[in-house]
């Protein structure tokens, strides 16, 4: 291993990649896809899963130089000890075992030398147990009447995971079928608009309240577990909560001070970051409860076999890590500030605390099917350069045959899927324009530079199995790129900072609303602001 305060910026496989750039400045997208053996070499398929990087601004020889800094940066190593359960999480001192919350039953994985699986497991078979009994009826509200609809607390991880798995089973017919008559709605923001647009419509005899959250100290979320609480007691009286409501969480302790019966809660442990819960019951549980355990089982299982080929498929037919190493390649080397597509990347600091000389992370944009055509494409295709990530699916779950049409619905869809790449990697020259009889005044208007880098990835079908493999591939991605950077992928502690100055104010407007303290202690602005807010 290199001296632990290397910075990958002083290897020499960084270095290349640094001189490389300028070979590749004079290269455009066009040539490079007219190259058939390239574009044959950057093309992978797994379980039916195909990867298509050949419009990235690389060449075989870049491919090489990225592997080369893998190397250097002993991302290897670095997979295996995140597998192993070492502390690679050095600044929370903790695991990195996301991978272990959907491992097989019989796999063995350790974290501080105790296999962790037949815990994962218990915990999952008392969600598919707890689930069946609210899903059946069996298990019925303070009134005696099943609980159909269900209100999952919780923010940042503890929502956003199960929110997108959420979105992309409805389009399941498996999972929409077994979801007939129910509903998960999610309660994230501490806007009390979003507490009044979640009870909408709901009756508190019928509902069931998950409080998801890891520390279950989280303000917006326990702030929105009582206020749900409140719902509930005010409609049936106190002792409904045992009924109503249950728990997510590593900390059972306060899940039990809230009120929550701990029979009711369901653990999970500290070496699961928050942006990595959904496989656990943070996103298991309210998912179950609207799709029963055998649909979310399969997610889990589609997760769990990128976990495996990201553990042991050799890196340079290793979807995560070539995904990581464009990444890389992007943002470090040829500069791309984002990207159009989880994480705790973008640190200013290595994992051993020195300043970086380089930047760690992208901003991730998106949209579904063509609606980012209809607002954000123009700067993609003509201002700034953002690479670009294409997702589809070979079938759609949902099909639309109009009558009289043979192009389906999905076609119309999978068209742009197909032609945007290509836009975006071809452009348009001033040459093609006076072709097309395309007026002189319009020509600068319709022309693209092209030589904008994308990659494709074709799903056979957004079943949940699929789904899982997709996670886990975004997942590993974000991990690549930690570990080439020198950084920690893992802890936030940039995110702490605006909680601890919104915890100040708060205590401000507590004292202000209680003894009329007018503020202080805080800058011109702020103190202008509040005033005015106090008013
Ligand atoms: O502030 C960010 C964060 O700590 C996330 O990592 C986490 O998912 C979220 O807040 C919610 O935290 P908790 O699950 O502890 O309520």
């Amino acid at each position: 291993m290199a001296s632990p305060t290397a910075l990958i910026s002083e290897t020499q496989a960084w270095k290349d990649l640094k001189g490389h750039v300028e070979d590749i400045n004079k290269t455009h997208l066009r040539d490079l896809m007219s190259d058939a053996h390239r574009c044959e070499s950057m093309m992978l398929e797994f379980e039916g899963l195909l990867l298509d990087y050949s419009r990235q601004r690389a060449t075989v020889e870049t491919m090489d130089k990225l592997l080369n800094l893998a190397k250097a940066a002993h991302l290897s190593e670095k997979i295996s000890r995140m597998f192993n359960g070492e502390h690679i999480n050095s600044t929370e001192n903790r695991s990195v075992l996301h991978v272990a919350l959907r491992a097989p039953k019989d796999a063995v994985i350790k974290a501080d030398g105790k296999n962790v699986v037949p815990e994962v497991w218990n915990v999952l078979d008392k969600i598919k147990d707890f689930s069946e009994k609210i899903r059946s009826g069996s298990w019925v509200g303070a009134t005696g009447k099943p609980l159909k609809d269900v209100i999952a607390i919780g923010i940042g991880g503890s929502f956003l995971g199960p929110l997108f798995v959420h979105t992309a089973l409805q389009t399941d017919p498996e999972a929409a079928e077994c979801a007939k008559g129910r509903q998960l709605r999610f309660l994230a923001n501490i806007d009390p608009v979003d507490v009044a647009r979640n009870i909408n419509g709901l009756n508190p005899e019928t509902t069931l309240v998950v409080v998801v959250s890891k520390t279950f100290t989280t303000a917006e979320t326990m702030l929105n577990a009582r206020t749900l609480r409140n719902w509930i007691t005010t409609a049936l009286g106190a002792p409904a909560v045992a009924k109503h409501m249950v728990a997510v969480s590593t900390n059972l302790a306060l899940v039990e001070k809230f009120g929550i019966d701990p029979n009711n809660a369901f653990a999970f442990w500290d070496w699961v970051g928050g942006r990595y819960s959904v496989c656990s019951a943070v996103g298991v549980l309210p998912l179950s409860l609207q799709y029963g355990f055998s649909v979310v089982e399969k997610f889990l299982k589609g997760a769990s076999s990128i976990d495996q080929h990201f553990q042991s498929t050799p890196f340079e037919k290793n979807i995560p890590v070539l995904l990581g190493l464009l990444s890389v390649w992007n943002v470090s080397f040829l500069g791309y500030p984002a990207r159009v597509s989880m994480e705790s990347n973008g640190k200013g600091v290595s994992i051993d605390g020195l300043p970086l000389p380089f930047e760690t992370g992208e901003i991730d944009f998106g949209e579904p099917g063509t609606n980012g055509q209809h607002s954000f494409y123009q700067l993609i295709h003509q201002g700034r350069v953002i690479p670009c990530d294409f997702i589809g699916t070979v079938k759609s779950q949902q099909p639309v045959y109009l009558e009289g049409e043979v192009v389906s619905n999905h076609d119309e869809l999978m068209s742009n899927f197909f032609a945007q790449p290509d836009a975006l990697a071809y452009g348009k020259t001033p040459e093609q324009l006076q072709k097309e009889n395309v007026s002189e005044n319009l020509i600068p208007h319709k022309t693209f530079s092209g030589n904008r880098p994308s990659l494709s990835l074709l799903l056979p079908e957004l079943s949940a199995y699929n789904v899982g493999q997709l996670l886990a591939i975004y997942e590993h991605r974000v991990a690549v790129q930690g570990f080439v950077w020198g950084i920690n992928s893992f802890d936030q502690w940039g995110v702490e900072l605006g909680k601890v100055l919104a915890t100040q104010v708060r205590k401000q407007l507590h004292s202000s609303r209680t003894q009329g303290a007018a503020p202080e202690g805080f800058n011109y602005s702020t103190t202008t602001l509040l005033k005015r807010y106090l008013e």
